[in-house]
């Protein structure tokens, strides 16, 4: 089975796992576990931060930042599809209970004079905005790269309102791989990335920010239940993996063939278009009065593991345990199946 529904279901190598056996370790509630703090000093240099944060997950990266960020009936001006918002099970109302403000965008990036129009709303009637939360790249619009100019453009506006500016950066070393930007802490106020997407590591995130910023959200993490011990063991996998961000290139060219293949060959008319932003994914949207679950289930029994994103488009996602040599089969076993839908 090939499974293509996710960069979450990359298995970790065994160099890895390997890693884990020699970590040298200490308790990380002490911030005494040496290879926790030499991973969050690396990750902080990296991307322009003062300061990083191991947490357990994406989510709790960006549920924290919206703790900090805000106070409760506050807004987070956002793409209405980003993830923040959509898919983390309730948590900004639960955790932080924030509202979010719609923004309009274009893959991701937000349009500067709406997002200065929402601000100045907020002045009048409307709940106080705090924070705008962008993500790169943008998973709702094919995982497409937010440019790293625009992202500038946002700052200025954002720090022209003293708000703050949050990125979910779940897969950023897509966007970096490609367009070599790495001064975020320079322009954003926090940004979370996740080891255990394509770089291929089996938990954990790094939470970036200021020295104030981070103390805040480590004792956020505690509340949360997210204080670990011997952790070293976990962040010693997760160096590995950061070590290979740039085969990350690989999946993106694996995603492109694939595209291009299906272009070329994929001719039915249920499915409405297909999508390829550059990056790791392919989405293929399906017409309205079609069922997509029908293409799921053929393609199912062609080995081809996809998943449903939004209730119209088939998501396609490349990653390293997806052999190249074996693309050309995965194309026409999606060609073949297409055909039968
Ligand atoms: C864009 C984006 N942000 C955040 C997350 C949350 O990451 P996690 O699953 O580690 O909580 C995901 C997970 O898929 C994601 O795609």
């Amino acid at each position: 089975m090939y499974d293509l529904r996710s960069d979450t279901v990359t298995k970790p190598s065994k160099e890895v796992l390997e890693s884990a056996l020699h970590a040298e370790l200490g308790d990380d509630e002490y911030i005494e576990d040496p290879t926790v703090n030499n991973l969050e000093d690396e990750c902080a240099n990296l991307l322009g931060f003062e300061k990083g944060l191991f947490v357990s997950s994406g989510l709790m990266g960006n549920q924290i930042s919206l703790l900090i960020h805000n106070d409760p009936g506050t807004e987070v001006i956002t793409p209405f599809d980003s993830h923040i918002k959509n898919y983390e099970h309730g948590a900004a109302a639960f955790l932080s209970r924030v509202q979010f403000r719609d923004a309009e965008h274009v893959d991701g990036q937000l349009n500067l004079d709406n997002v200065e129009k929402l601000i100045l709303k907020s002045k009048v009637h409307k709940p106080i905005i705090k924070t705008v939360s962008i993500e790169n790249t943008h998973l709702a619009s094919g995982g497409s790269i937010v440019s790293f100019d625009s992202i500038k453009s946002l700052s200025k506006i954002v720090r022209k309102h003293d708000l703050k500016l949050h990125i979910d950066g779940a897969r950023i070393w897509h966007a970096i791989q490609e367009d070599k930007n790495m001064n975020y802490g320079h322009y954003c106020d926090s940004l979370t990335f996740c080891f255990s997407k394509a770089l291929g590591a089996p938990i954990g995130s790094m939470l970036l920010g200021s020295e104030e910023f981070i103390r805040e959200a480590r004792e956020f993490r505690k509340k949360l239940g997210g204080g670990m011990r011997q952790v070293g063991v976990i962040a010693s996998m997760a160096r590995t993996a950061l070590q290979s961000r740039e085969s990350i290139l690989e999946d993106h060219a694996k995603a492109r063939k694939v595209y291009d293949c299906l272009i070329a060959n994929l001719n039915n008319e249920k499915i409405e278009s297909i999508v390829y932003k550059g990056t790791n994914m392919i989405f293929l949207n399906i017409k309205n009065d079609e069922d997509p679950n029908k293409l799921l289930n053929i393609f199912y029994n062609e080995s081809i593991n996809a998943g449903l994103i939004g209730e119209k488009s088939i998501r396609l996602v490349f990653h390293k345990d997806i052999v190249h040599t074996d693309i050309d089969k995965i194309c026409d076993k999606l060609v073949h199946s297409s055909s039968k839908f």
